[in-house]
C-alpha cells in the first residue's frame, strides 16, 4: 500500500471533527478508524447476542464473528489460533496470567518443562524481571513472588543507556530462576528489547518466558514463534482497536496444562456439587461474557494495521522520532531521555525541560493543542534509575506529521518563555 500520512488520517473520524489536534499521546491509547467502529456498530445494531449460547441467528452470527476476530488476532502475531485468549487489556492479562499459575500451583499442575521436573516453586527459586516493566506487568509479579516465597531480581541497564544489561541478565538468570517476565518495547524510552535472546538464556535453565509486548504490537512486526516466548500480552488500545480488550497468547502446550486464572460459566465441559471439569482452550480461560464487540472490533484493527503494513509503521515512526530527538535536543535544557539510535526505539521520544515540571510542559503543549503524556508512566522504578521523578512523553504513530513535531517544539518554546 502507498503510505500517504493526508489520506490515512481520514480513516481517523477525530482528525476530522478536531481538526488542529496534534495527538502525540499513542503511547497511551491510539486513535480509533472508521473501520473499527462500523465493526463494533455492527455487532450492536445487526448481530447483538451472545456468544456460544443461542442457537438463533443473531447467536449465531455473533459467535462465528467473535471466533473470526480470533482467528485474525491470531494470524496478525504468528499464532495458533487456540492460543489467543480474549481479556479486558494487558493489565488483566498479566493478572490472569499470574492467577493461572497460582490456580495451577495448588493444584501441583506440572507446569515446567520435562526436564526441569518441577510440579511446583520451591525454597530459593527465582524470579527475574526488568527494572523498565510497566507496573502492570510489575506489580501481579512482585505479589506473586512474595505469596510464593520466590526472590524476585531485576535485569538494570548498563550506566547512561536506555536498552538492557544483556550481561547482567546472563548472570542473573541461573538454574534457580523459575520464570522471567521482559517487555518488549518500553513505553518510556520506546527501547526494543531482544527478548528471543533473553528467551533463550531462560529456555537454557528451563524457565518460563513472559513477554508484555503492549508498546510494540501494531508499531513493530511481532512474531510470537520468532520471539520465543512462552506468554506474550497486550491491549488492543494501543494499536487502533477500542478500549477495554486485550490479548494474552500463551504456547498451546503450556495452555493446555494450566488451570483457568479467572472462574465462571463458558469454560467448563462439566459441573457437579462437588467441582468441574474444564473445556479445551482457550475456553477455559474466559469466563463470563466478553467484550464481544471489543473482540470483533480489535479483530478488524489488525487486519487494517496490516494493510497499511507493518513496515510501513516501523519506518514511518522510526523517521518521526528522529526528527524529534534531532529538534528536542537543539532546544537549550531540553534533555532527551529515551533510546537515542531510533533502529531500536519504537516510537517514543520522553524528555525533561530544565526548570519546569514535565507537567506544567505537559499543561502548556495541551492547552496549544497538543496531547502528551508526562509522569512516570506506570514505570516507577524505571525513573527512579534513570535519575528523573517524571517525564515529557511524545509518541507516535502512523498518522503523525513533521508537523506535529513543529507543533511540539513550539509549544516547548512557550512553555520555557512562560517558565523562563
Ligand atoms: N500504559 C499506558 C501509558 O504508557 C497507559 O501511558
Amino acid at each position: 500500500m502507498k503510505f500517504e500520512t493526508e489520506t490515512i488520517k481520514k480513516d481517523f473520524p477525530i482528525f476530522d471533527k478536531t481538526k488542529n489536534l496534534v495527538y502525540l499521546d499513542n503511547a497511551a491509547t491510539s486513535q480509533t478508524p472508521q473501520v473499527v467502529l462500523d465493526a463494533m456498530d455492527a455487532y450492536y445494531t445487526s448481530f447483538r447476542a451472545n456468544i456460544h449460547r443461542g442457537s438463533y441467528e443473531e447467536g449465531e452470527v455473533a459467535s462465528a464473528t467473535y471466533e473470526e476476530a480470533r482467528a485474525k488476532v491470531a494470524r496478525f502475531i504468528g499464532a495458533d489460533t487456540r492460543e489467543v485468549i480474549f481479556t479486558a487489556g494487558a493489565t488483566a492479562s498479566s493478572n490472569m496470567l499470574v492467577s493461572m499459575l497460582e490456580h495451577s500451583v495448588e493444584k501441583r499442575v506440572t507446569l515446567f518443562l520435562p526436564e526441569k521436573g518441577l510440579p511446583f516453586f520451591g525454597e530459593g527459586d527465582e524470579v527475574v524481571t526488568t527494572v523498565m516493566e510497566h507496573h502492570a506487568s510489575l506489580i501481579p509479579l512482585q505479589e506473586f513472588a512474595k505469596r510464593q516465597g520466590l526472590t524476585l531480581n531485576y535485569i538494570g541497564l548498563p550506566y547512561g543507556e536506555a536498552g538492557l544489561d544483556y550481561d547482567e541478565a546472563l548472570r542473573l538468570i541461573t538454574p534457580k530462576t523459575k520464570i522471567v517476565s521482559v517487555m518488549l518495547a518500553s513505553n518510556v524510552t520506546g527501547v526494543i528489547n531482544d527478548v528471543a535472546r533473553i528467551a533463550e538464556m531462560a529456555h537454557k535453565v528451563g524457565a518460563l518466558v513472559i513477554c508484555d509486548a503492549t508498546a510494540a504490537v501494531g508499531h513493530m512486526l511481532v512474531d510470537v514463534k520468532k520471539l520465543g516466548v512462552d506468554f506474550l500480552y497486550f491491549s488492543g488500545h494501543k494499536m487502533c482497536g477500542p478500549t477495554g480488550v486485550g490479548v494474552l497468547w500463551g504456547k498451546k502446550e503450556l495452555l493446555e496444562k494450566f488451570e483457568p486464572g479467572v472462574y465462571g460459566g463458558g469454560i467448563v465441559d462439566d459441573v457437579t456439587m462437588e467441582g468441574a471439569a474444564w473445556s479445551g482452550i482457550p475456553m477455559r480461560f474466559e469466563a463470563g461474557t466478553p467484550n464481544i464487540a471489543g473482540a470483533i472490533g480489535l479483530g478488524v484493527a489488525t487486519e487494517y494495521l496490516t494493510k497499511i503494513g507493518a513496515e510501513n509503521i516501523r519506518e514511518h515512526n522510526t523517521k518521526l522520532t528522529q526528527e524529534a530527538v534531532t529538534r528536542l535536543e537543539e532546544v537549550s535544557g531540553v534533555r532527551v531521555i529515551s533510546e537515542k539510535d531510533t533502529n531500536k526505539n519504537v516510537g517514543i521520544v520522553s524528555f525533561v525541560v530544565d526548570g519546569i515540571h514535565p507537567h506544567d510542559v505537559a499543561d502548556i503543549l495541551g492547552k496549544n493543542g497538543v496531547a502528551v503524556r508526562a509522569g512516570h508512566h506506570c514505570a516507577m522504578p524505571l525513573h527512579t534509575v534513570l535519575g528523573v521523578p517524571a517525564t515529557v512523553r511524545a509518541s507516535f504513530y502512523f498518522y503523525n506529521t513533521r508537523e506535529d513535531i513543529d507543533a511540539l517544539i513550539a509549544g516547548i518554546k512557550k512553555a520555557k518563555e512562560i517558565f523562563g
